[in-house]
């Protein structure tokens, strides 16, 4: 190993690109990959190249450098863009990151004035516009798929608004309540994203180019007409805030760990429903796994995975919280180590909400099941105490008539030789639930046609739901 890391050692070259001035010696090549961010943030080389584009149209227009240069970087950009698209160059994993690479496949097209690109601008405000383009991309498309899982939603609960199965709390048997006011509740978790994810937007939208290295440059940059090319709305308003600034990574990580934990209680319903235990619902054969050796098993994996990479994204918070918290103003190398749990975070949240929303549709419920489960005497106990309230007894005093009649005779405490009460049908209990927000029929309606004119105000329409409500109803 000793001998390895000498053989490593001697194989120093003469320094060249940014190293070319200042250093004697190039980097130990073990640092060179610790220090490279290539692997990962290749992945923005679309973003670097649309926020030079702007960058290098702007110093034209300032005329900080000649536009004859300009017009050669702009179509140089344009043609690395083209090369790199067509699979004609690819980005050299031995350059440190993807704005050298980007720099140096354009000096490979049109020579040194390549190194005018640069003016005016530094890595710091380059990384972060990079970033903001990107978290800005993936929110607009987060968002989309959202409104698709809602629609999706919508349609179940529409399907299955006169299924009544129980409610739990505590996961014991408490009250009836139709399925498709259970679902309506994942409705608004969902819609809640959506919303937190447009908030987040708001902030992720200013243009932090021109902050330079962090303080500024001494050329006569115009910042609004970059903002206004790459379609930001608004431009930084501090030099150091917008190269040490991070709090749009965090908060995009926030709002994907929110829908993680949305989509994990749903998956987790769904895996007990599906369970035999329960024998609620079939998942769709196409979202579950067999059993390597246990021929009859049919495991929810789909659910469980949703369920398992919620843990991820809480991880890539924390991961990237703990990176920020002790750093000094402004850019410190340790913010490279922002974008693999961001990455890591939108990967995560654009496949589990797909698959959520691919899967619901074809979840066959069981209504006999459910009602069955429903009609369970004990469900009655609040609705009878209710109606001792009625005749003038103190709700306490009927919580404890009730309370005592089931301890001493179980539910048939309730009826003849007990209480003597007539036992309400699931059915007529969640019918006498009408108030808004309540779980009878046409307030479950009303929630359905709330979120109808929501998903209409937001120009949604889906194609693939179109054609799954074409298909007959399997309940
Ligand atoms: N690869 C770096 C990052 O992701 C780019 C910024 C480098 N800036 C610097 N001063 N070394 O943060």
């Amino acid at each position: 190993m000793a001998t390895d890391r000498k053989k490593e050692k001697t194989q120093h070259v003469k320094p060249t690109g940014i190293r070319k001035g200042r250093f004697a010696k190039d980097m130990d090549q073990l640092f060179a990959k610790y220090n490279a961010s290539i692997s990962v943030d290749k992945r923005l080389y679309e973003e670097d190249i649309a926020g030079s584009l702007a960058h290098v149209r702007m110093l034209r227009k300032q005329e900080i450098i000649p536009a004859r240069d300009a017009r050669i970087i702009e179509k140089g950009l344009q043609e690395v863009k083209r090369d790199l698209e067509e699979g004609k160059i690819g980005l050299r994993e031995d350059l440190e990151d993807v704005h050298i690479n980007i720099e140096e496949a354009l000096r490979e097209k049109v020579g040194d004035v390549a190194g005018k690109l640069h003016t005016a601008r530094s890595r710091n405000d380059q990384v972060v516009l990079d970033l903001r383009l990107y978290v800005k991309k993936k929110i607009a498309l987060v968002r989309k798929d959202l409104l698709n899982l809602l629609y999706v939603l919508t349609d179940k609960a529409e399907d299955t608004k006169r299924i009544i199965l129980p409610g739990y709390t505590h996961l014991q048997r408490a009250q009836p309540v139709r399925l498709g006011h259970h679902l309506m509740a994942y409705f608004l978790m969902f819609r809640r994203d959506w919303e937190r994810l447009g908030d987040a937007l708001k902030r992720c939208d200013e243009m932090p180019l021109g902050s330079a290295a962090l303080a500024g440059t001494t050329f006569p940059i115009d910042r609004e007409h970059v903002a206004k090319e790459l379609g930001f709305s608004s431009v930084s308003s501090n030099t150091m805030d917008a190269v040490s600034d991070r709090d749009f990574a965090v908060e995009f990580i926030f709002c994907a760990g929110m829908v993680m934990m949305h989509l994990s209680r749903l998956a987790e319903e769904l895996i007990l429903w599906s369970s035999s235990e329960f024998g609620y619902c079939r998942l769709p054969d196409s979202f579950c796994s067999g059993s390597s050796i246990m021929p009859q098993k049919k495991n929810p994996d789909a659910c469980e995975l949703i369920r398992g990479k919620t843990g991820r994204v809480y991880g890539n918070l924390m991961a990237i919280l703990t990176t920020l918290k002790a750093l000094p103003l402004t850019y410190n190398k340790d913010l490279q180590e922002d974008k693999e749990p961001l990455f890591d975070s939108v990967d995560t949240i654009e496949s589990s909400v797909k698959i959520m929303a691919a899967m619901l549709p074809d979840i066959e419920f069981d209504p006999e099941r459910m009602l069955a489960a429903a009609s369970d005497r004990s469900l009655a106990a609040t609705d009878l105490a209710d109606r001792l309230v009625r005749s003038g007894v103190p709700f306490r005093d009927a919580h404890s008539r009730l309370g005592a009649a089931i301890r001493e005779g179980g539910t048939n405490g309730l009826g003849e030789g007990g209480l003597e009460m007539h036992i309400p049908s699931p059915e007529e209990m969640v019918e006498a639930r009408r108030h808004r927000g309540g779980t009878a029929l046409r307030s479950v309606e009303d929630q359905i046609g709330h979120a109808r004119s929501f998903l209409k105000d937001n120009g949604f329409v889906s194609a693939a739901t179109r054609r799954s409500k074409g298909r007959q109803s399997k309940i």
